[in-house]
Formats: structure tokens, sequence, C-alpha cells
């Protein structure tokens, strides 16, 4: 059936049109995300923050990047302490967003440890020119700091050591949309449909790729995964993350010694390839609106899917990753620290309740069981040598 919110802009019907009239939903969300004079992070038409389309930890408030940095600067004295080869240490954020991360990452790392941060560089990986505008005004105030943008191809050139981190950036690459029906599996298209003049767009089964059979055949051995699972309902739609093991390929020769921590909406394959999950993960978002309609409004909204556990973890182990642990956002915070913060609010109170109230909702919100605390955060280790120890404080039981 035909959804008429699903209309079509013309950009994107002469891309489809000259595709043939059908492309990939991989390339639909690749489009809509990134197509470089329309895509709704390339042309930076999202914003990320209270008053923009979707919120993200760092949108929040700087108390993320504050207790995230106590981490970071824990790997990064480890790195130092371990007798590397390198004088400079870099602070690679992959997808900045708005770029508030980073800086606000900067003057933590500046606070805790000084002596530190002469020898730390930021690098900043963004594929969007429209975000890496807004990302520059944001970042390029910070005194002091050698800050740069690179592609992840320049830094295989240049590799660095340090630390990389990746929030909320796998969620949006482009997905394969899988569809198990009568039996057979079929990659989800999407296509044109001219009604009275006008273009919508509507899902269409194509072909599986050899990549996709592949990607069938060796997960039972390779993620432990079995497509599709007992009992699904026809027409049973999942998502394959088909991009994320050559990131994780790619990351792993730019950095010669360090850590990798990725936060993301992620959940274990049992849930995820689950008979009940009907649609997979995928959903749209717009002024903090969530939709399942992916189709509508496109290029206007944010696109997202949920990364596997499992899946993340084995393709960053097959990539020439060492595993160091994972556990959710709110876990994570609670071990760096985060009710020292809460409790802190209480001498703030006095001099201003409106602000101590804010950030105390903000740092509430953070660990939210159902919201962003239920974020994942994994980590992972690249070495030379098998002499690297890097500390896993976020891992630790927090005391209360
Ligand atoms: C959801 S935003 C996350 C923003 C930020 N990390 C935060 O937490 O607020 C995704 C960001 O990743 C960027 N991005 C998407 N795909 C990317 C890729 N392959 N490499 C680098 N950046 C990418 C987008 O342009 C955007 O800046």
């Amino acid at each position: 059936m035909i959804d008429p919110t699903a209309r079509c802009p013309k950009w994107l019907i002469d891309r489809i049109g000259d595709s043939g009239g059908s492309i990939s939903f991989y390339r639909y969300m690749d489009l809509v995300l990134n197509d470089p004079d329309n895509g709704v992070y390339s042309t930076g038409k999202l914003n990320i923050g209270k008053n923009g389309d979707f919120c993200t930890s760092p949108s929040l408030s700087n108390d993320f990047a504050r207790l995230l940095a106590i981490q970071v600067v824990d790997w990064l004295l480890d790195l130092e302490k371990s007798g590397i080869d390198s004088k400079l240490l870099s602070l690679v954020e992959i997808g900045p967003g708005e770029g508030t991360l980073s800086r606000d990452l900067i003057v933590a790392i500046a606070e805790i440890a000084p002596a530190l941060i002469c020898k730390v560089e930021l690098v900043l990986v963004e594929l969007n020119v429209g975000m890496r505008r807004r990302q520059e005004k944001v970042v390029n105030n910070l005194e002091g700091i050698n800050c740069r943008w690179s592609s992840i191809e320049d830094l295989i050139l240049r590799p660095v050591t340090g630390v990389v981190i990746a929030n909320e950036v796998l969620d949006a690459f482009p997905v394969e949309r899988l569809v198990f029906n009568d039996n057979k599996v079929f990659r989800q298209g999407v296509s044109l449909k001219k009604i009275n003049d006008e273009y919508s767009l509507e899902f269409v089964d194509l072909k599986p790729t050899s990549k996709i059979i592949k990607f069938l055949k060796e997960s039972k051995s390779l993620l432990k995964i079995e497509f599709p699972p007992k009992d699904i309902c026809n027409r049973w739609v999942t998502e394959w993350h088909c991009d994320v093991p050559s990131w994780f390929g790619n990351l792993s020769k730019v950095l010669i010694d360090g850590a990798l921590l990725v936060v993301d909406y992620a959940m274990e394959s049992k849930r995820y390839y689950n008979a009940m999950r009907q649609d997979g993960t995928l959903i749209s978002y717009r002024n903090h609106v969530a939709n399942p309609n992916v189709l509508k409004d496109a290029g206007l909204c944010d696109l997202t899917t949920h990364l596997c556990i499992e899946s993340t973890i084995n393709y960053a182990l097959f990539n020439g990753w060492k595993f160091m642990g994972e556990t959710r956002q709110g876990q994570a915070l609670l071990a760096l620290g985060l009710s020292t913060f809460l409790y802190s609010l209480q001498n703030n109170i006095n001099n201003d309740l409106s602000a101590a109230l804010n950030r105390r909702e903000s740092l509430l919100r953070l660990v939210d069981p159902i919201g962003l605390g239920d974020f994942r955060w994994l980590a992972f280790q690249k070495d030379n040598s098998d002499d690297l120890i890097l500390g896993k404080r976020f891992l630790e039981e927090p005391i209360s």
C-alpha cells in the first residue's frame, strides 16, 4: 500500500530515475543522510540538541564529556607510561555532530590533567561538509590545542596513537534491509510510484546480492546467529550493518596503539534477531518525534538503527581489535563518578536553583535505563605488543 505522506522530493526522483526506477534501501539511506547536495547531514539541515531534531548525550550538557574524560585521561596516561614511541597523543572523534563532545572533552582533559593536554592533538573525522562547518565554529575556539579534520584514508597514511571515540555514529551508517518472505530472502529496495502526477516512495523486494547471500551463509559459523530465527511471521524484516566490518578494518590501520570506544544504541543478538521484532530497529527522527515510517520526509529526517552487540564485537575481533569490555551507559557513567556530580549539586541549589535543576535533569537522562542509560559502551584495544595494559575504570562497580 502506498503511503501518501511518503512523497518523493524532486532530487530523489532524479536519483532513483537514473538508477532505473528503484534503488536498494542501503542506497536510499545513504542518499537521504549523506548525499552531498541534499542529505540531511551533508547539508547541515539536521540539528542535534534540545532545540533540534534529537538529543545525544553530549548535547544535554558538558557532564557527559567530563565523565568520559576521566576514562580518556586514564587511557592517555596508560599510553604515556607504556613507553610507546610517540610524542603526540591523538584524541580522534568520528562523526562529531555539532562538535560539542570534542570541545568539552578537550576542556575536561585540560582540567583533569593539565600536564597531558600539551601532548594531545584533536582529530575530527566527519563525512559531511554541512556538519563540519558547524563543528568548525565550536571547536576552533579552543586555544592552544592542535586541532585538525582528517579522513580515515588520510589517517591510514599517517597512523596515530591515542584514543578514538565514536558516539552515536555507527547507528547512522547505511544498512541493508533483508526481507524474509515465504521462505525466501530479498534485499529491500525503494522505488517510485506515480499517483495523480505526484511521486511517492514505496518498498519493493529486490534480488539479494552475492554479499548478502554470503553474509547469511556465514552468520551461523562466524557470528553464531541463525537467519531467520524460528517462527517468524511472513515478511520479517531485519538489518545488516554491512559497512561496520570494513570500518573496524580501516580504523585498525589508523590506530597504532590505543583504545576505541563505541557508544551506541545496541542490543544482544537474541533480542535483535527475534521473531517478535518483525520490522528490525530502523527509525526516523525529526523535531524530537520518532517515526517508524522511514520513507516519510526523505532527506529531512535522521535515520538510525541499533547495533547487534555480538556482531559488532565479532566484526572488531576479525579486524585486528582486542575486546576490552562492554556495559550499559548508565553503569559506565556511575562507575566514572556521576553520583558525585549529582551530590555536588546540593552546594549550588542556593546560588542558582534553576541551573541546578536543569543539570540534575540532564544527569538523570544520561543514566535513564529506558533512554540514554541503556546505550552500550563497547571498548576495544589496539596494540603492537602484548604489554600494553589499558585501564577499564568504566567497567568497575560504582562505589556509592
Ligand atoms: C548522530 S550524529 C552523532 C553526533 C555526535 N557524535 C554526538 O554524539 O552528538 C552522527 C554524525 O556522524 C557523521 N557521520 C555519519 N557517517 C559517518 C562516517 N562514515 N564517518 C564519519 N562521520 C560520519 C554525521 O555527519 C554526524 O556528524
